[in-house]
């Protein structure tokens, strides 16, 4: 082959890369157009090849020819394919357009639950008198639930507290005070704790009941521990909760495990104790039990009674949680509906 043929081939490959290119319309067809004229079958490979059959002294110009055409074709696909490149982006920006008087996507953030709010609550109050906030198992020994409490086999109390039965031993435990004689048994003495938890009981569900709730359970032991150490707890307690002037009064009540018992009344923070629909009318609300630790139970634990005397209390979260709210329906604090919730 002579240089003038070759040329006249590269010369109709570069024509036809150049009309191939021109009539590509997406970015494949261009790469399609590439490997037709450059890839190593393409048009342009065929001349390489066919260069042995050059003269020898005419393979340099020859292969300059060569060069120059792909590096033709080359910029040729380049500037297409950027030139395409930018009209799919101008597509893409006018079919994006941004509508500003749209409403923004908002982000909703959680809140925290009205238990866990009241929760955090009476824990800074007990942790600032220098209380331990300790948990215990849900799912219970029945002798910690209420063998060690004082509530043996056939004890009516045990019928109030009717729960689930894992088996005749464990139970769902129907109160937080089973903490109490696991910590006693612990061994180590004084004991100052606060011991929150879920509790169950086979309770329908209704405004003020719940077949799962939960408890705050508080428990003092130590040498000299007296009835007025209780009281004076407790009513600290209830001012820091519900304001400076709350009154306290403590109605005798029974508790199997506390001897003396009682429970424990604040005035009415609403009305200030004068009487509203608030507190029924009575001017006061009653808000836990509590008592001294029955020396039985002490017992049971492995605490001398001679030596080491105690108290002890138990508040419903959810009780506080209602009545610092004034949420009137137990049920809507297990709904989780966030517009409930945020209220608080
Ligand atoms: N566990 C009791 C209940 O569920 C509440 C209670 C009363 C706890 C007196 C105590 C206490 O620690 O001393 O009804």
């Amino acid at each position: 082959m002579s240089d003038v043929n070759i040329k006249e081939k590269l010369e109709s490959i570069l024509n036809e890369a150049v009309k191939k290119i021109e009539e590509s319309d997406v970015p494949e067809k261009l790469n399609e157009a590439r490997i037709n004229i450059l890839g190593k079958k393409g048009q342009l490979t065929a001349v390489l090849k066919s260069m042995k059959d050059v003269e020898p002294e005419d393979r340099p110009k020859v292969g300059q020819m060569v060069n120059e055409a792909r590096e033709k074709i080359e910029g040729k696909l380049e500037a297409a394919l950027s030139e395409m490149e930018r009209k799919i982006r101008e597509e893409k920006m006018k079919a994006e357009v941004i509508d500003v008087t749209l409403p923004a996507k908002k982000n909703n953030i959680g809140h925290r639950h009205p238990n866990t709010i009241a929760l955090e609550e009476v824990e800074r109050i007990f942790v600032g008198m220098g209380y331990e906030v300790m948990e215990g198992p849900e799912i219970e020994y029945d002798l910690y639930n209420f063998e060690k409490l004082n509530i043996p086999a056939n004890h009516p109390a045990k019928d109030e507290q009717d729960t689930f039965y894992v088996n005749k031993d464990i139970v769902l435990r129907t109160q937080t005070s089973p903490i109490q004689a696991r910590v006693m048994e612990s061994g180590k003495l004084p004991i100052r704790m606060l011991a929150p938890g879920r509790v169950f009981r086979a309770d329908e569900v209704d405004a003020t009941h719940s077949p799962s709730f939960h408890q705050i359970e508080g428990l003092v032991v130590d040498k000299n521990i007296t009835f007025a150490d209780l009281k004076g707890t407790l009513a600290e307690f209830a001012r820091e909760l519900f304001g400076e002037n709350t009154k306290t009064k403590f109605r005798p009540h029974h508790f199997p495990f506390t001897e003396p018992s009682a429970e424990m009344d604040v005035s009415c923070f609403k009305c200030g104790g004068t009487g509203c629909r608030f507190c029924k009318g009575s001017g006061w609300i009653e808000i836990l039990g509590c008592g001294m630790v029955h020396p039985h139970v002490f017992e049971m634990c492995g605490i001398d009674p001679d030596e080491y005397t105690g108290f002890a209390f138990g508040v419903g979260l959810e009780r506080i949680a209602l009545l610092k709210y004034e949420i009137d329906d137990m049920r809507l604090l297990y709904e989780n509906d966030y517009r409930f919730l945020k209220q608080f």
